[in-house]
């Protein structure tokens, strides 16, 4: 069985590739990756030299480079990974997103079906059934919610989804898609929530929570979220949407005091900053579907998985560091300095 895992550099594709490795000794995993600012090869090294594994740096819009890859290696199964996914730089800059996004799905899908896999894996969001009130907690996101994105990553990973879906019906190519709540654990880019106020904390630098740090974000260990893929992947039946999350509600403001709370700093670090433009208030996945259909439980508790995530953090400053000092700083001080 040979697997291409498209965008393996960043954060949930490298712990997916570690945990297919792991768990299905005899498969082939080919990881593509364009290595933009948010994939980093260091994170990969640990499985460079496993006889199963290959890197290959490429961009999914480059239909020539991956027809080549897909020419080469003759994969049974696509696991797209692949996109630009930070919501503030889809702010600043949405063209990006639309051209990695939609454009690079496209292609992909059409290497899919040129080449004839066997399934197709499109690992999408939560973020495209828009948000839910604040004052409804019996509101939940079903794979029924219709879909009204309120970001342009939002609305990018929609365009990629209905892309999908109409390659399942026009062309009927085994497609399978996952809508997944905000991951959190090893390897997440600091730019996001969680890393970003573990680094600031460690570094004893202001810990900007956008307005009053009351929107809410179902947080998934990102393990759990792998799993849930490869079990859509060999059990999951074609041309379905599985939400996946775990019913950990939680606010901003209430992460980010935890992990002052944990890493023993002064609460006086919080900073509320000017809110992020069109900032959805609350997810929340039902994960009944993958439950009934795929017998998906999510393993690790929010308050072991946020543990781990910052000892883990602790361990490998060297990772998050070589980040923060480079081409990052450039983004933190345009995006923070005069928020
Ligand atoms: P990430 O930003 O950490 O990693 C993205 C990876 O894709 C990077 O390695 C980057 O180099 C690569 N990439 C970007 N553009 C590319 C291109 N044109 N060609 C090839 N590679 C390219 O993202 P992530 O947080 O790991 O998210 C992975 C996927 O999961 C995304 O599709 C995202 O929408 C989805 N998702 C993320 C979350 C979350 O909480 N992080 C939740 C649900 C769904
Ligand atoms: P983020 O990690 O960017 O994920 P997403 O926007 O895709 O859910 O942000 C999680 C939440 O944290 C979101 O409500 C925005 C908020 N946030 C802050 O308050 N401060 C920050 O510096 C960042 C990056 C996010």
């Amino acid at each position: 069985m040979t697997v291409i895992v498209t965008g393996g550099a960043g954060f949930i594709g490298s712990n997916f590739i570690f945990y297919m490795l792991k768990k299905h000794p005899d498969y082939r995993i080919v990881c593509l990756d364009k290595l933009t600012y948010a994939g980093n090869l260091s994170t990969l090294k640990s499985v460079m030299d496993n006889p199963n594994f290959r890197f290959v740096k490429l961009d999914i819009c480059d239909r020539a480079g991956v027809y080549a890859l897909f020419e080469e290696e003759k994969p049974d199964m696509v696991v797209n990974f692949a996109a630009e996914s930070h919501v503030d730089r889809s702010i600043e800059d949405p063209g990006v997103f639309l051209q990695t996004n939609v454009i690079g799905t496209g292609v992909m899908l059409d290497a899919a079906r040129k080449y004839g896999v066997k399934r197709y894996h499109q690992v999408s969001t939560d973020e495209v059934y828009g948000d839910l009130p604040l004052d409804r907690p019996d509101l939940f996101f079903t794979e029924e919610t219709p879909i009204h994105t309120s970001s342009p990553y939002s609305s990018s990973k929609a365009g990629a989804d209905l892309l999908v879906m109409a390659y399942y019906r026009t062309f009927g190519l085994p497609v399978t898609i996952s809508r997944c709540s905000n991951n959190y654990g090893p390897y997440h880019f600091p730019e996001k929530l969680i890393p970003l106020m573990i680094a600031n904390c460690l570094n004893d630098k202001p810990l900007p929570v956008y307005g009053e740090g009351l929107n809410v974000r179902d947080w998934l260990y990102v393990e759990d979220h792998c799993k849930a893929i490869d079990l859509i992947l060999h059990k999951g039946r074609v041309g379905e949407v599985y939400n996946v999350g775990g019913h950990n509600e939680m606010k901003n403001i209430d992460i980010v005091k935890l992990i002052c709370h944990e890493l023993g700093k002064s609460e006086d670090l919080i900073t509320h900053v000017t809110d992020r433009k069109g900032h959805d208030m609350r997810y929340a996945i039902d994960p009944t579907k993958i439950h009934n259909e795929l017998g998906w439980l999510p393993e690790t508790t929010f308050k072991d998985g946020i543990k781990k995530t910052i000892k883990w953090y602790l361990e490998n400053r060297d990772w998050w560091e070589e980040i923060i000092s480079g081409e990052y700083q450039n983004y933190y001080d345009k995006m923070y300095s005069n928020r």
